[in-house]
C-alpha cells in the first residue's frame, strides 16, 4: 500500500524550486532523498508535511488527497516530523519536549513513551533536565522520540545526521532502522551524508536542478560513487 505520494508537485517561494515531483512511499519502507544543499529537500519534506503548498499537482496520504490539508491534520492522522536543526525547545524539560508530541497521531490514544524510553535511555535518565543541555545527538534522539510519541504511521526526517558527532550518527541511523521493524514505522528521510543513505535507505531518490534526477535501488545504494555524484561537490 501507497503511504505517501507526491504527483505532479511544482512548489516554491517566489519561484518554484521543485517542478514535476512524482514520488511515493511504500508501508513499511524507508526511503531516502539526496541532493546538494540548497537543491530543495527541505522544500519537499515541508510540502509532505503540509507546510507548504504546492502550484502544482497533489500529495496523497494513505489514498486521500491532503493537498490542501494544514499541517495539523496532517499529524493527527499518523505523520510525524522532525525538522531539519531538530527544533525541540531548549528551556522545556526532556519529558515536556516528548509531551508536545502528543498530538501526532492524535485520532489513536496510544502513546509510545515506554517505547521511546527503551530506544533512547538516555532521554529517560535525563527526563527533567532542560532540552538545551543536551549534546546534538541527544537532542535528535529527543526530536525523534517527541515524533514517536503520538505513535505516527509516517515519519519525516530531514537530515538527522546535521550537527551531530560522527561517532553518534551510525547510532541514529540504526535507531531509525529499529524504529521502522519493532513499531514499523514507515521513513521518509533527507540526507547529504552518504553513511547514513547506505544504512538507512531501502531505496532512494535523487534531487537535481529541481527535478527527480534518478531512483537508486539494491546494488545501486552500495555503489559510493552512484550517490556521490548528487551530494555536495
Ligand atoms: N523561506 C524561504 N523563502 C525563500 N526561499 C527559500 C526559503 N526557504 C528555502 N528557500 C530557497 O529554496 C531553495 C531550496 O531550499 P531547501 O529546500 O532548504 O534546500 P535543501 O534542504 O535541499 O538544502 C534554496 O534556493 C533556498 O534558498
Ligand atoms: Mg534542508
Amino acid at each position: 500500500m501507497t503511504v505517501l505520494a507526491l504527483e505532479d508537485v511544482t512548489v516554491g517561494y517566489d519561484t518554484p524550486v521543485l517542478r514535476g515531483i512524482d514520488l511515493a512511499v511504500e508501508e513499511g519502507e524507508i526511503v531516502g532523498v539526496v541532493g546538494k544543499n540548497g537543491v530543495g529537500k527541505t522544500t519537499l519534506l515541508k510540502t509532505a508535511m503540509g507546510l507548504l503548498e504546492p502550484t502544482e499537482g497533489t500529495v496523497t496520504y494513505d489514498g486521500r488527497d491532503v493537498t490542501d490539508d494544514p499541517p495539523d491534520v496532517r499529524a493527527r492522522e499518523g505523520i510525524g516530523y522532525i525538522p531539519q536543526g531538530r527544533d525541540i525547545f531548549p528551556g522545556l524539560t526532556v519529558e515536556q519536549n516528548l509531551q508536545m508530541g502528543e498530538h501526532v497521531g492524535g485520532d489513536s490514544d496510544v502513546t509510545r513513551y515506554e517505547e521511546v524510553y527503551d530506544l533512547f535511555p538516555v532521554l529517560e535518565e535525563r527526563a527533567d533536565q532542560d532540552g538545551g543541555t543536551l549534546s546534538g545527538g541527544q537532542q535528535q534522539m529527543l526530536a525523534i522520540g517527541r515524533a514517536l510519541v503520538g505513535d505516527p504511521d509516517l515519519l519525516l526526517l530531514d537530515e538527522p545526521s546535521e550537527g551531530v558527532q560522527p561517532s553518534i550518527v551510525d547510532r541514529i541511523s540504526e535507531d531509525i532502522r529499529a524504529i521502522n521493524d519493532e513499531l514499523r514505522t514507515t521513513v521518509l528521510f533527507v540526507e547529504q551524508n552518504l553513511g547514513v543513505i547506505r544504512t538507512m535507505a531501502d531505496r532512494c531518490y535523487a534531487i537535481d536542478r529541481g527535478e527527480i534526477a534518478d531512483e537508486l535501488t539494491g546494488p545501486e545504494l552500495t555503489d559510493e560513487d552512484a550517490i556521490a555524484q548528487y551530494l555536495a561537490v
